[in-house]
């Protein structure tokens, strides 16, 4: 055996097809990198970045797994239905979900508007129950991890209609783990400081360092490590794991 093939004989995750939402770039693309060291095969979505999600399956491919690419708009409720048939028409039937792709938008409860509200709502937490309810159509074994925020914790007043959706996905991880179990598990990972958001850059995380008490920004190799951890872990359902340098300890305003 090589050493490669040592090591996934060893994961749980190897030999397993993976859909990883919003893998094109970013902590999607690290997500869906780790499963392919891992050993498991990688469908990746996408929705505007199309060559960065081509760049995703290269690496993939270069780990030696399969890896596909499918483009679907998850403001759109069809496409979200569709899209896991989509991908176990390519690659067979889909073991996991990752549900990552997520907008965030700034807005304040007093002024957000409709659209604003209904688009949050839409792609970070109705499309991801779409795909996880065609996850568990398939009438097997399976498990589903979606992307919240450590900030689902405390109220993060700047970002509201965002701010819902996660704290909706948060319910949602708990109804879907009691709906879906015995065959499939659901859990998630609450990011904290990882990546800037688009257009700001490594300051806008340093700023806020200290407001974790570890004082320090993750990484995206430390959600991956996170999410693979919940796939892996075979009694494990309805959990969230925040990696947030402890970040959800301070301000919980929901209890
Ligand atoms: N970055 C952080 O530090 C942090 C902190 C807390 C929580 N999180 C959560 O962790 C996850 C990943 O974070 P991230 O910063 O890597 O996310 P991101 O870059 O903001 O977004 C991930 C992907 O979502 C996809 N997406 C957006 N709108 C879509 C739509 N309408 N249809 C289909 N796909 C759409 C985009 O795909 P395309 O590029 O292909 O359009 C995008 O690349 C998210 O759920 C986020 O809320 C991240």
């Amino acid at each position: 055996m090589t050493e490669e093939q040592v090591k996934h004989a060893k994961s749980p995750v190897a030999g397993r097809i993976a859909l990883v939402t919003g893998a094109a770039r970013r902590l999607g693309r690290a997500i869906a990198l780790a499963l392919a060291s891992e050993g498991a095969d990688v469908i990746v979505h996408y929705s505007g970045s199309a060559a960065e999600a081509e760049r995703t399956a290269t690496e993939i491919r270069r780990r030696r797994r399969q890896a596909w690419t499918i483009r679907a708009d998850l403001s759109d409720p069809s496409q979200a239905e569709g899209l896991l048939p989509e991908a176990a028409r390519a690659a067979g039937p889909v073991d996991y979900l990752i549900n990552n792709a997520s907008i965030f938008s700034s807005s304040q409860l007093t002024d957000f508007t409709r659209e604003d509200f209904e688009a949050n709502v839409q792609v970070n937490a109705l499309s991801p129950l779409l795909l996880a309810r065609a996850l568990a159509a398939q009438q097997r074994e399976g498990a589903v991890v979606n992307l919240l925020d450590a900030r689902i914790a405390d109220y993060d007043r700047g970002h509201a209609a965002y701010h819902l959706s996660k704290r909706m996905l948060h319910t949602l991880t708990m109804m879907m783990a009691l709906e879906f179990a015995p065959r499939v598990r659901v859990n998630a990972v609450a990011p904290g400081l990882i990546l800037p958001p688009p257009g700001k850059d490594e300051s806008y995380l340093r700023k806020l360092v200290n407001t974790n008490p570890l004082r320090r920004i993750g990484t995206p190799a430390g959600i991956a490590a996170a999410v693979l951890f919940l796939l892996g872990s075979d009694f494990v359902t309805g959990q969230v794991i925040y990696v947030d340098g402890g970040r959800h300890l301070r301000g919980c305003v929901y209890g």
